[in-house]
């Protein structure tokens, strides 16, 4: 009889304390414990998240065991987040998850958070096939990469300043908006309509810009709000509206530009921004008009989240890939 493969994995890169257990390459707990304590500072404040992490990690470890019904005397492995992210919070993940490998004598196995955003896609089914084209839109990230394999993945463009999550987030703190602004500019939209025209940025190739449709829109509403202090009340849903669309058009374009370039017909997205129904329906229109399969994780597979960490660590286990007790976290990890 052979063994089954049972991995606990943990993501701690930004301000999501999460564990996740996977049994033979099927997901069967993903626990996520979210910070509040953030929305007071408009931003993820680096020393509070790490703390929060140290606070967290333990009971959503404990949870998603017992929502597996798995103990720890059953793993075969434990996986963390190494990188990309920030250094305070992934390094309480990596040194939770080295104490464990080290008290089982259990392997232990670093996961690129980019390449767990892509294969979030092999969670459950319709799961693309290779070689496919993703975008991964997050809060710290976007980028548009060549997936020939599970562990074999190219980046082709990637943001020169800000991510697409944070242009949404930067651009709802000028509108006196919540943070994460994402999702309330994505609500918003909804009851609006795109009538203000921003600018997009020329960017060579697949590379992205966002800081400049920053800049754009707090100079348009610096000049509104002169002849008119209400303006922004007033038209706040035209200016969600006109926002989500701007930004969805600069993701959209250069997806379909790798896409065409490349003549891949199987197309997905994944990252945080992947949940906002403005770009969902854009990729679903766009799949429609040039005969593309598109692919759109789950929500709880599009924000940050261990069951992809573990997705991707059951990959590697298969490979043999696994890490040494040396391994430290990294800010910037590129693959
Ligand atoms: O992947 P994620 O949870 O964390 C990072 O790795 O960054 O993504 C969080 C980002 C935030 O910037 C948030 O505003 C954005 O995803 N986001 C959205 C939506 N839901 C989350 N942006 C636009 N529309 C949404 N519905
Ligand atoms: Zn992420």
């Amino acid at each position: 009889m052979t063994k089954d493969i049972i991995i606990l994995a943990i993501e701690s890169s930004c301000d999501d304390t999460s564990a996740s257990v996977i049994v033979n390459g099927v997901v069967r707990s993903n626990c996520i414990a979210g910070q509040k304590a953030h929305e007071a500072y408009g931003g993820v404040v680096p020393e509070i998240a790490s703390r929060a992490h140290q606070l967290n990690i333990v009971p959503v470890v404990d949870l998603a065991l017992k929502d597996a019904g798995i103990e720890l005397k059953d793993l075969s492995a434990i996986a963390f987040t190494r990188g990309p992210g920030l250094l305070g919070s992934l390094l309480v993940g990596v040194s939770f998850a080295k104490a464990i490998a080290l008290s089982l004598n259990i392997a232990l196995i670093e996961v690129n958070h980019i390449q767990a955003h892509v294969l979030a896609h092999f969670i459950d089914a319709p799961k693309p096939t290779y070689p496919f084209i993703c975008m991964t839109v997050s809060g710290g990230h976007t980028q548009i990469l060549l997936v020939k394999d599970s562990l074999l993945m190219q980046e082709l463009g990637t943001t020169i300043d800000d991510a697409a999550g944070e242009a949404f987030d930067k651009i709802g703190k000028i509108l006196g908006l919540g943070y994460p602004a994402g999702p309330i500019i994505d609500r918003l939209s909804g009851e609006g309509k795109p009538v203000f025209q921003f600018s997009e940025p020329m960017v060579e190739g697949y590379n992205f810009s966002f800081s400049g449709l920053k800049t754009n829109v707090l100079r348009f509403l610096q000049k509104e709000i002169k002849t008119n202090p209400d303006f922004i009340k007033e038209n706040l849903a035209d200016i969600c509206a006109s926002v989500q669309d701007r930004i969805v058009s600069i993701l959209l374009n250069k997806l379909k530009k790798a896409v065409f370039d490349h003549k891949i017909s199987e197309v997905a997205i994944a990252g945080g921004v992947s949940a906002n129904s403005g770009l969902r329906m854009a990729l679903e229109a766009a799949g429609k008009k040039h005969g593309w399969k598109t692919y759109i994780p789950q929500f709880q597979y599009c924000t940050d989240n261990a069951a992809m960490i573990a997705m991707t660590a059951h990959f590697k286990y298969l490979e043999g890939s696994f890490c040494g007790q040396e391994t430290v976290p990294l800010s910037r990890y590129k693959f």
